[in-house]
């Protein structure tokens, strides 16, 4: 059953989204009992976030949730992505203590949102661990899968009458790396090689065990579907004919998507050539041990803990062999793959966003035939301006006109399965180190004004006409 125009197909009962993140729209940072995050933590120590900003208030969601609904309804959205704050539900992180005005406060947006014929898709996890159990080891403390599951039966017990489509976490690959090794993203940390793989493990065994909760205790009565939300640019070699160029770049794929994407939906286990590269480098630092972490038996599978592909995308990559790794080199040194931007590839004033809709199409393809035709959601993509602010911001249409095609082709040329597309973002909001000075919005957010007036942007106008063409052929069901 295909709805066609002219010159883009779309299958009925697509998903027409638009993505946010708790800690990026809420604000309300210490409201009405919410325990502290570690992005509050982060943003509060100075020097770390562009010129100190932070995510106090932000778009002031907590308090203009009326506001974000609007412009919801105002796009013809058929689904909306939001994540949960879990320190606003559970301040220190445990269901020892619930705080009741934020399970209102969700209750309410997800109510609102039904109300007005909108599909909530909810995150569990958006980089925003409470501190108290970064106070406790944080994603390197073994014991955190237990109490993410906790959270998570929490979540699927008190929402999950109403929440059919779930992602435990958000691009563990972001949480680990950036986090962990490059030190950019709380908690911040920077020990090469070592935390990364840790927290990445201990990522997938959490949400492992969380799908495994859901499918045997919620499933059954509330009939949803879970997954967890993968991030990876699109990696191709410099020079296609250059063998070394070629393993390069699918080194490249291995240690982003398929680090975490290939125990979930190929084998149980860590992609062989990444054991294999990380076991080596380890041994040559002298390490009795891998750096890397073993599944152990005792635990939940990991493999098909995964109801649904969702991919975050942005940008693509050309990739050479990187140097090879001296003794203290981590995470790099073991993919040994540098990527860089093809200077022909347009660029937005953000150092790693360089157009490439034609990636996507290329990346959907991969995932079809790598892990075994899944149905596949987008749940992010979008491109950012920097700078000086254009309403009528023509880059931003032409980057969206060019990605919706290449969805279309994916979806008719190539046979990719895919249910869903979201835009990052619903509007502007709190660019994580970059602060308020990177804009992803399909509504401008004036983060100067108290009441954060939402004013929609021309590719928003663009978006939601594209919505309602599709929206009315196709029927959509959800
Ligand atoms: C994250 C978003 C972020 C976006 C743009 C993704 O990695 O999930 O939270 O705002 O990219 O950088």
């Amino acid at each position: 059953m295909r709805s066609c125009d002219e010159d883009m197909v779309f299958p009925a009962g697509f998903a027409w989204g638009a993505a946010t993140a708790a800690y990026q729209i809420e604000g309300g940072w210490d409201a009405d009992g919410k325990g502290p995050s570690i992005w509050d933590t982060f943003c509060h120590a100075k020097g770390k976030v562009f010129q100190d900003h932070t995510g106090d208030v932000a778009c002031d969601s907590y308090r203009l949730w009326d506001e974000d609904l609007k412009c919801i309804q105002q796009l013809g959205l058929t689904h909306y992505r939001l994540s949960l704050s879990w320190s606003r539900l559970l301040p220190d992180g445990t269901t020892r203590h619930v705080n009741q005005k934020g399970v209102d406060y969700y209750n309410r947006v997800i109510d609102d949102l039904l109300a007005s014929n909108v599909c909530p898709m909810v995150t569990l996890y958006h980089f925003d661990l409470p501190q108290a159990l970064q106070d406790r080891g944080g994603w390197q403390w073994p014991e955190i899968t237990k109490v993410f599951d906790s959270y998570a039966q929490f979540c699927f017990q008190t929402f999950g009458d109403r929440v059919k489509l779930w992602l435990t976490i958000n691009e563990p690959y972001v949480c680990a790396k950036l986090g962990h090794e490059d030190g950019l993203h709380a908690p911040g940390h920077g020990d090469l090689g070592v935390s990364v793989y840790l927290v990445g493990h201990n990522m997938l065994r959490a949400h492992a065990r969380a799908w495994h909760s859901y499918d045997t205790l919620f499933r059954p009565t509330q009939g949803g579907q879970l997954s967890l939300a993968l991030f990876t640019d699109w990696a191709e070699p410099w020079d296609p004919s250059n063998p070394l160029d070629v393993a390069a770049s699918e080194r490249y794929m291995t240690f982003s998507l398929d680090w975490f994407a290939w125990p979930i939906f190929v084998s149980g286990d860590y992609p062989p050539e990444m054991k294999a590269r990380v076991e080596a480098n380890s041994r040559t630092q002298g390490l009795p041990f891998s750096r890397l972490p073993q599944f152990s038996e005792d635990e939940p599978s990991i493999k098909g803990t995964a109801d649904f592909f969702a991919v975050n995308y942005y940008t693509s990559r050309k990739v050479r062999p990187g140097p090879t790794p001296p003794k203290s080199l981590g995470f790099e040194g073991d993919q040994q793959a540098v990527g860089e931007m093809d200077p022909s590839w347009p660029v937005c004033g953000i150092s790693w966003l360089a157009v490439y809709p034609e990636g996507l199409r290329k990346l959907l393809k991969y995932i079809k035939d790598t892990f075994g035709n899944p149905s596949i959601y987008i749940t992010e993509n979008g491109l950012s301006q920097v700078g000086a602010v254009e309403l009528d911001d023509s880059q931003r249409c032409s980057f969206f006109h060019a990605t919706w095609m290449e969805v279309s082709k994916a979806i008719c040329e190539d046979g990719v399965d895919l249910k869903g597309y979201f835009v990052w973002s619903l509007m502007d909001n709190f660019e994580w180190s970059d602060g308020f000075g990177v804009r992803f919005g399909l509504f401008h957010v004036d983060f100067s004004h108290p009441e954060r007036p939402r004013t929609l942007y021309r590719s928003g106008t663009d978006y939601a006409q594209l919505i309602a063409k599709f929206k009315g052929r196709s029927g959509t069901e959800h």
